[in-house]
């Protein structure tokens, strides 16, 4: 139950925990440069630090974590660089889909396929595949995802229902298009998490996040672990969530 902060005091909890947290997972190339090291060794152990988190994740009450893999805008890293990001996708689910199936993980994979080589897109679709009947736990990897591309492939869908006279265009609302999006089956995010310092969304759930919580961690993502997602949570959840009232009580009034 939702308490609202003291007058005067400190801040008392508010409002439900999150059950979503979404995480822009920065850092690996700052992390590998520190130590001296190729940057895909940096990205080698950011894969160890996602396996790390997902494992804790369940345990601090979350229900769903999307985490960002690969952006619209990761093409323009070297062509060796990028080669790297996609093995290691594939490494990911290679040495860690067994485990994840037996851990009641869902995995589901949001992003473009357009452009994706056929090795990939077999490895995202047994993923999927063999995690469908999981509900404990769900884990959404965006890979080749943009939020402007997300939002434009939604607005072509109704844009091409309108043209074939199947929708009426003064129909069209918010939640038809956010139906289009390729995140509609899960909650939207609580709690937006970015780590390594750095205070910008690059492109990230731009739509779901008009009401997420956004938490800026200065670790880099290689050395992130559930401890982090503990404290992340914590601060969360000493947020006034309004939603554009006036009043926390007024938000859980309106239900
Ligand atoms: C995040 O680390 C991983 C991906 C973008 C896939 P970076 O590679 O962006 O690391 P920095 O930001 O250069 O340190
Ligand atoms: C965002 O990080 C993308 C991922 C974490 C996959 P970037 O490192 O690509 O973002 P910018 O370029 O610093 O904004
Ligand atoms: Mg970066």
């Amino acid at each position: 139950m939702a308490v609202r902060p003291g007058r005067d005091g400190p801040l008392i909890p508010t409002g439900a925990p999150p059950r979503h947290v979404a995480l822009i997972m920065d850092g690996n190339g700052r992390w590998a440069k520190a130590r001296g090291l190729p940057r895909a060794l940096g990205h080698r152990a950011g894969v160890n630090a996602l396996k790390r988190t997902v494992e804790g994740a369940a345990d601090l009450g979350l229900e769903w974590m999307t985490v960002f893999g690969f952006s619209t805008e990761n093409w323009r890293r070297p062509p060796s660089e990028v080669t790297e990001l996609m093995r290691l996708l594939k490494l990911y689910v290679e040495t860690d889909l067994g485990r994840l199936e037996r851990d009641g993980v869902r995995v589901h994979v949001i992003g473009r396929r357009a452009g994706l080589a056929p090795d990939i897109l077999e490895v995202i679709d047994r993923a999927e595949r063999r995690t469908a009947h999981n509900s404990r736990f769900h884990l959404q990897v965006a890979f080749n995802y943009g939020g402007r591309a997300d939002l434009a492939d939604s607005a072509r869908r109704l844009a091409t229902a309108v043209a074939e006279g199947r929708l009426d265009p003064g129909l069209i609302n918010e939640a038809m298009l956010g139906a289009g999006l390729s995140t509609a089956e899960g909650p939207e995010p609580d709690l937006i998490v970015r780590t390594s310092g750095e205070q910008r969304i690059s492109n990230f759930l731009l739509w779901e996040a008009a009401y997420a919580e956004f938490v800026f961690q200065d670790v880099l993502w290689p050395d992130y672990g559930p401890e982090h997602l503990a404290a992340a949570l914590h601060e969360f959840s000493m947020r006034e969530r309004r939603y554009g009232a006036s009043e926390v009580h007024d938000v859980l009034a309106a239900g």
